[in-house]
């Protein structure tokens, strides 16, 4: 048998020898975005025939519901497989208790029913639950002396989410942050015979102030006036805390489950995809698509590419699918490759 040829010298392990072709780093490719892997969230107005940009996020909009509706069209024929629906809800309609989220006619279900009449099962409609569209306060949950309380919050979210779910909502994506409101929704949901809607709950969600740009987007930064939500949203410092959180949302009930933001939180999915294996989400927020995009159009960087290679990370770290701003322009790129 020929002897390997004695090394020259070194190295003799050469990394770079599978990457000099562009079929051959497409032969070792370790993770792939889809199509399949995006969730769109949209922002839904009042009003016909009407879009409005939102400052703080270029390229972004709200649209008013029959323009939703022709949008959301766009992102089926894509292939995206869900959107996310954000009402901006008029200020007049907000009250202390967020009565507006249990009114089967407020917008976020408008949109809802118009989505579903359009175009079917042919792509799937989240729903957020949470009370700071439509608390003057801007909070998730009802505030009494101060302190945002768990348990009377919880009722009111399990019917807003009921409201939701009556609407035609596919997944009920709560992300309050409140203790059991999982288990809750799910009991309320069950019981109205509306057990097939799924649940993806926002387990590990941060306090963070990359949710800035959503807070305007939606209209709640002026009711929030400052404040913050760390009595409810996890610290930025933990990640045995996801974990805790994660396990009790699946022991609850959750189909699926998110980390959130993403970007600066990627540890946090991997740690939540290696120990519970179970559909896994992050939310590349508002913040995080403001810094890009904000850079990008000041020519600082390259759009497209980190468009790309930030939702590649997302894979990278273990998540199934990655609720992103970019989702339409990065289904766009994969189409066209
Ligand atoms: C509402 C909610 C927020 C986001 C999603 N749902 C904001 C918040 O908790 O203050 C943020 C999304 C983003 O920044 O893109 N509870």
């Amino acid at each position: 048998m020929k002897r390997h040829r004695a090394s020259t010298g070194f190295p003799r392990t050469r990394m770079r020898r599978n990457r000099r072709h562009e079929w051959s780093r497409r032969l070792i490719s370790e993770n792939h975005l889809s199509v399949d892997d995006l969730i769109w969230p949209v922002f839904v107005i009042d009003g016909e025939n009407k879009t409005e940009d939102v400052a703080s996020m270029p390229d972004v909009q709200r649209y008013s519901v029959d323009l939703l509706v022709d949008a959301v069209g766009k992102a089926k024929d894509l292939g995206i497989p869900a959107v996310a629906l954000f009402p901006f809800t008029d200020p007049s309609l907000k009250d202390a208790e967020g009565s507006e989220s249990v009114n089967p006619e407020n917008l976020v279900c408008r949109a809802v029913r118009a989505i579903k009449a359009a175009h079917g099962d042919d792509i799937g409609v989240m729903c957020d639950v949470a009370l700071d569209p439509y608390t003057d306060h801007g909070h998730d949950g009802l505030l009494q002396d101060g302190y945002i309380v768990n348990d009377a919050s919880v009722k009111v979210l399990a019917q807003q989410a009921l409201n939701q779910a009556q609407a035609g909502c596919d997944v009920i994506a709560p992300s309050d942050m409140m203790d059991g409101r999982v288990r809750e929704i799910r009991n309320v949901l069950d019981k109205a015979d509306l057990d097939r809607v799924q649940i993806m709950a926002y387990s590990a969600k941060y306090a963070s102030a990359f949710y800035g740009p959503f807070r305007d987007a939606v209209g709640s930064a002026p009711n929030l006036a400052g404040g913050d939500k760390k009595t409810y949203q996890m610290d930025s410092a933990n990640t045995d805390e996801a974990l805790r959180e994660v396990a009790l949302d699946i022991s609850e009930g959750a189909d699926m489950v998110m980390v959130k933001p993403g970007m600066p939180y990627l540890d946090v999915v991997r740690r939540v995809k290696d120990e519970f294996q179970v559909p896994t989400y992050a939310y590349q927020v508002s913040g995080e698509y403001a810094m890009l995009t904000g850079a990008a159009d000041r020519g600082w960087l390259d759009g497209e590419r980190v468009m790309m290679e930030s939702l590649m990370g997302f894979k990278r770290a273990g998540a199934d699918g990655v609720l992103s701003y970019y989702a339409v322009a990065a289904a766009k790129r994969l189409k066209d490759g």
